[in-house]
């Protein structure tokens, strides 16, 4: 009867450790989870590299005589780019945009175009 009991706690204390370390890997999984959207939210793109990135790849198909028409960064207003950015997202080559670009990119991208659009303090002509 003894032995029964302790072989009982043993597999009882075995599985609440298991149990343990699977909450600790959730809450390790769920914070760092959260802390890289919270990053992705706040961080800000470098305009610099945005204006590489639009002007090598963005502008690729991008001048007057390309497939995209010509495109620059006074094309829209600081408020179209964002939508443009956050809910259109290239629609109508909807391709390009996740298998050319990463995330990270089109963050500096964004940021560029938005800093140069045509209400912006330093509107930029040549992309
Ligand atoms: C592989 C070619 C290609 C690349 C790269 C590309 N585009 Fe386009 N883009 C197009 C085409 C094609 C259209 C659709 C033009 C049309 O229908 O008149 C378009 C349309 C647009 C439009 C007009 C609105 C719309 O969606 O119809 C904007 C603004 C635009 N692109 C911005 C960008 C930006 C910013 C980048 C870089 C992050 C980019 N494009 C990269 C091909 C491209």
């Amino acid at each position: 009867m003894t032995v029964r009991n302790e072989k009982g706690a043993t597999k009882t204390g075995k599985a609440s450790l298991i149990l343990f370390c699977a909450t600790l890997a959730a809450i390790f999984l769920a914070t760092s989870t959260l802390s890289t959207a919270v990053l992705a939210e706040e961080k800000k793109g470098s305009d610099k590299q945005g204006k590489f990135l639009f002007r090598s790849k963005c502008k690729e198909c991008h001048w007057p005589e390309e497939e995209g028409g010509d495109v620059t960064p006074m094309t829209f207003t600081q408020a179209q780019w964002k939508s443009f950015f956050d809910r259109y997202k290239h629609k109508r080559k909807k391709d390009v945009w996740h298998d050319v670009f990463t995330k990270e990119e089109l963050v500096h991208i964004k940021t560029y175009l938005i800093n140069h659009a045509s209400d912006s303090e330093q509107p930029e002509t040549c992309g």
